[in-house]
């Protein structure tokens, strides 16, 4: 199949595409600027920002399906002049446009667990509200909504890493908040991988979470056991950090606000995890500590 993936060089779509192109896909990549060092060489680069339609519509041309990964980053609030609202409602209804008129069937969006139109947080309640655009739509479309993604160049790893220290570092509620069922990069781009071929797929919204259960604090220590080092965990309340950050965010240089604040005490776990329906067991997943020891 021709498949189009919009964000296709980004943390996640590299592993999308370099999984689509290993089952036979011709695959092109879109993004604002293209980085064909992170892809292989079969994948064509083309430039579009997502939010500008007359940009990315050309792209969508002779194309069968449509991977949209184009998000932009919840744990720090958007540079200025970027919007999660522009990229992830307007984003989606300028894909689905495209996609309806190049007759582009199949639309997969990649959304994330605790996407929810009524979210106080910006990231959540943007991707809910893109979700119901492709829901409505008249496309094949699959909602996939994966916990923390992890993998070589995982944004949360580095973000785990710049915020902690080895041997003693502070946390907000001793690193118990927030929680997550983080899930590898490789399994996710399998997944994808499948939206595409079966047709069972089609109208489904999937949550999707990894092998276990982890805190914030249990992935710090395991990022610095893998690197031979201790992490002694010092406890601040979570209402001080919370107050400092809400006191952040009138302070544009200052990436953190009231949304990271309220990212702090989430628990992004599903309790139906839906892999299953892609023939998986979370006992067939990549655990966080053997990926490390792996690496
Ligand atoms: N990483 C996780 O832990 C995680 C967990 C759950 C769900 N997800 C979802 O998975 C998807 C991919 O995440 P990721 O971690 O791979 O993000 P990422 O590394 O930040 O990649 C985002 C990609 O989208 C492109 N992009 C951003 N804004 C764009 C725009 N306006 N127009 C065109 N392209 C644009 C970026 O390239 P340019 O900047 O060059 O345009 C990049 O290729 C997102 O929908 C995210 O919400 C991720």
């Amino acid at each position: 199949m021709n498949v189009l993936v919009a964000g296709g060089d980004g943390f996640v779509g590299r592993n999308v595409c370099a999984e689509l192109v290993e089952q036979g896909h011709t695959v092109t990549s879109l993004s604002r600027s293209p980085d064909s060092s992170v892809l292989p060489d079969a994948v064509e680069l083309i430039s579009g920002d997502i939010t500008n339609y007359d940009s990315i519509e050309g792209a969508f041309e002779a194309k069968d399906a449509i991977v949209n990964l184009t998000a932009l980053p919840p744990l720090h609030q958007p540079r200025p002049g970027t919007f999660h609202d522009t990229v992830c409602i307007g984003g989606v209804m300028n894909a689905v446009h495209a996609a309806q008129e190049h007759g582009v069937a199949r639309y997969i969006e990649m959304s994330s667990l605790g996407a929810d139109p009524d979210s106080l947080i910006a990231y959540w309640r943007t991707q809910g509200l893109g979700d119901l655009v492709a829901q409505y739509s008249d496309l094949d479309w699959v909602i996939l909504r994966p916990s923390f993604i992890f993998g070589e160049g995982s944004e949360t790893f580095a973000f785990i890493k710049q915020y902690t220290t080895p041997y003693v570092t502070v946390l907000p509620a001793g690193g118990e908040k927030p929680s997550f069922q983080p899930i590898w990069v490789k399994d996710i781009a399998q997944i994808v991988a499948d939206t595409i071929e079966e047709d069972r797929h089609v109208g489904q919204v999937y949550d999707l979470g990894g092998p276990e259960v982890l805190t914030f604090g249990e992935v710090a220590r395991m990022l610095y056991r893998a690197e031979g080092k201790s992490i002694k965990i010092i406890p601040v309340p979570m209402r001080l950090v919370e107050s400092a950050l809400y006191a952040a965010e009138p302070l544009s240089i200052i990436p953190f606000g009231i949304d990271q604040a309220r990212a702090l005490e989430m628990t992004n776990i599903t309790d139906h995890n839906d892999i299953t329906d892609f023939g998986l067991e979370e006992t067939d997943l990549m655990r966080i500590a053997t990926y490390l020891s792996r690496r």
